[in-house]
């Protein structure tokens, strides 16, 4: 397997969950790591129930906590200027980019009659039009640089299952895992791979809320959560953000692996 140290990775959502794992995993492996995150999204149509993200604030602590080769960016990933000067302050501190793992997403869960154009466009814009903004700049670097490079996209089995009350959240990952594969031809023979990762269940915030919504009435959290990793995981247990370190670093390192959408979700989905 190649080795990572001394390479440049740009982590978007890379403050909190399954990004930060990554994140830290990358620092842990010699890299220098860029961790791009958002304070405050455009609207409310999200995991935190506000505009509130503090995504920022957590890549920032994230960051400090790995000391030097470590850089928090603030960045709407659906904002093509903030994408590029995203893209501009990674290069600027660390002079080139390696591999971008695309972690930025949002998600709500609804009935269809009650899913509004707004939550689906906001879904749509960051999950999908943000995994098209930065995939977009970082390969025109990844082409200056003229050798090559690892793009990271994650998507999720509900880019790969239909899964009820995330219809909106099932399209925008569906359109994740159909980009990486078209752009992973596109970009072949310039030694670029993109690829996807596919968690199952990890129990970030990003669950905090979905368990809420899934809880049946008199249900707690925990209980709701602990159903929902029963009913989807053939194995009966969670996933880790150790889990998706690992399928991440194999994939920032594998040559010949490109156009997949690997599934670390303990048997959910083919
Ligand atoms: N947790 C799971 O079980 C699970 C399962 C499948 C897929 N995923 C996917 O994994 C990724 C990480 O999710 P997580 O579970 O770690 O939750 P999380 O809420 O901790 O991470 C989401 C990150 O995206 C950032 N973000 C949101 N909107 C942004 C924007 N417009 N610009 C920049 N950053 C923005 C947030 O600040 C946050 O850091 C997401 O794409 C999510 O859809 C998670």
């Amino acid at each position: 397997m190649a080795d990572l140290k001394g390479k440049v990775a740009l982590v978007t959502g890379g403050g909190t969950g399954i990004g930060k794992g990554i994140a830290e995993r990358f620092h842990s492996l010699g890299m220098h790591v860029a961790l791009a995150g958002l304070d405050q999204a455009r609207d409310a149509a999200n995991q935190y129930h506000g505009r509130n993200m503090g995504g920022f604030t957590a890549a920032k602590s994230t960051a400090a906590g790995l000391g030097d080769r470590a850089l928090a960016i603030e960045a709407d990933v659906t904002d093509p200027a903030q994408v590029a000067a995203m893209t501009r302050a990674t290069i600027d501190a660390f002079g080139r980019i390696d591999v971008l793992v695309n972690g930025a997403g949002v998600i709500t869960a609804k009935p269809i009659e009650d899913v509004t154009e707004a939550d689906w466009d906001s879904i749509m814009d960051v999950n999908a039009k943000g995994t098209f903004l930065t995939n977009q700049a970082v390969v025109a670097e990844m082409r200056r640089q003229g050798d090559g490079g690892r793009i990271i996209n994650i998507a999720s089995i509900a880019g790969k299952l239909g899964v009820p009350l995330l219809t909106h959240y099932c399209a925008s990952k569906w359109a994740v895992i159909g980009f990486s594969i078209s752009l992973s031809k596109e970009v072949a023979k310039e030694g670029i791979t993109v690829n996807c990762l596919c968690p199952g269940i990890v129990g970030t915030q990003m669950w905090t809320l979905l368990s809420q919504t899934f809880a049946q009435p008199g249900e707690s959290e925990a209980d709701s959560y602990r159903r929902s990793v029963e009913a989807f995981t053939p194995q009966g247990v969670p996933q880790t953000e150790a889990d998706m370190a690992d399928m991440t670093v194999y994939l920032a390192t594998a040559a010949h692996v490109t156009g997949q959408a690997f599934a670390v979700d303990g048997g959910a989905s083919h």
